[in-house]
């Protein structure tokens, strides 16, 4: 698929059981307007990340997305400080690499979770919109793939917590449960991470890699939010306790865990030390309370909102994110990545115009 990069780690596969029923419906037309719409929509906007990507871009394998030393995650701490330069660039290329192929290998969990949705998902509207899902989610993973492999070259395993918590959403038999920790938890912190560094990046290919992968995220979002709010109005008051139980404990796990383990391991870092500032760090506090923005919202919309999850988020102090207009967000996705082949396009046109003037002056001469 693509050229081959510096692989960490040695597993070459990763398999488990599957769970739960596979579910037939033979009722084709009682589909739901706005899940129909979403279909459509998920069949018209497929692309080709071949065409769409200018793959000619440089990418500086040091400086993959052009981030402010400032603010880089070790900023400040004791450990920067003792790093030269040279061990700086590799730290740069280091927690790239880890964070795209966590990105990657996100991609191939959601490429399988909506598989598995396909499967499962009683409604055949639902069936039907999460086919285009599969296709989409297979795009975005060949599309990292090529990305990591051929301009950051280094590629970083899974990371163990990112593991759990699909293997987690996986192994559980109600169809519900790949959803809510797939396409709410999972997904919703890849969306923020991404529109965070989307709007930060000031590099052209990963800001159109990630441009165009958000508006395809903005249907994934949107048909998590419609299937699951209408299933959640017909669970017990212990069935719902359940799902936030699953939502309070995820959401921790994400906070708390993700903070580039592997990177500090493998470039032989004070493990305690860095960990630490990953936690109390002013960036990373900054950080990890944008990562929820899309999450929150998307919580209370399903109708997980009880006062478990409340206090959970007020203790994050994540719990003003809720007012956030998810549908607005998901909106701008879209319309960014319109504007961006509207810029491109343009850009084309004065670029041929230019060799048009150059060619007819090099006639007349
Ligand atoms: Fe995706
Ligand atoms: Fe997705």
């Amino acid at each position: 698929m693509s050229k081959s990069a510096v692989r960490l780690g040695t597993e070459p596969s990763w398999t488990f059981p599957m769970q739960g029923d596979n579910h037939f419906t033979w009722e084709y037309d009682q589909g739901r307007d706005q899940l129909l719409t979403l279909y459509q929509k998920g069949k018209e906007k497929q692309w080709d990340s071949a065409r769409r990507i200018d793959w000619s871009l440089e990418v500086d394998p040091y400086d993959v997305l052009g981030t402010p030393e400032n603010t880089l995650a070790l900023y400040g701490s004791r450990q920067y400080d003792r790093l030269d330069d040279r061990a700086r660039k590799e730290m740069r290329q280091h927690m790239a690499a880890w964070e795209f192929s966590q990105f990657l290998h996100g991609e191939q969990g959601a490429m399988i979770c909506s598989a598995r949705i396909v499967e499962s998902v009683p409604d055949m509207d639902s069936k039907l919109y999460a086919a285009t899902q599969v296709m989409d989610e297979a795009r975005h993973a060949e599309l990292f793939a090529r990305f990591v492999d051929e301009k950051i070259g280094l590629r970083y395993p899974i990371n163990p917590h990112l593991k759990a918590l699909l293997q987690d959403a996986l192994s559980d038999s109600r169809w519900d449960m790949p959803y809510l920790g797939m396409q709410v938890l999972i997904e919703g912190l890849a969306l923020a991470a991404f529109g965070i560094l989307r709007d930060r990046t000031d590099k052209p290919l990963p800001k159109q890699i990630l441009t165009y992968i958000m508006q395809d995220e903005a249907r994934h979002v949107a048909f998590g939010r419609l299937a699951l709010r209408d299933y959640y109005t017909q669970l017990t008051s212990s069935e719902i306790a359940e799902r936030e139980e699953f939502v309070i404990e995820g959401c921790y796990l994400m906070r708390d865990k993700f903070r580039m383990q592997e990177v500090w391991e493998t470039l032989g870092f004070d493990m305690k030390e860095s960990l630490e500032y990953m936690n109390r760090g002013p960036r990373m506090r900054a950080f990890r309370s944008l990562l929820f923005a899309r999450i929150v919202p998307c919580v209370r919309d399903i109708g997980l909102w009880g006062p478990r999850v409340r206090k959970a988020y007020d203790d994050m102090g994540v719990l003003d994110l809720a007012t956030s207009d998810l549908l607005k967000l998901m909106a701008d996705d879209e319309a960014q990545a319109e504007l961006l082949d509207r810029e491109r396009r343009e850009l084309e046109v004065r670029r041929d115009e230019v060799h048009r003037i150059i060619a007819a002056g090099a006639r007349q001469n």
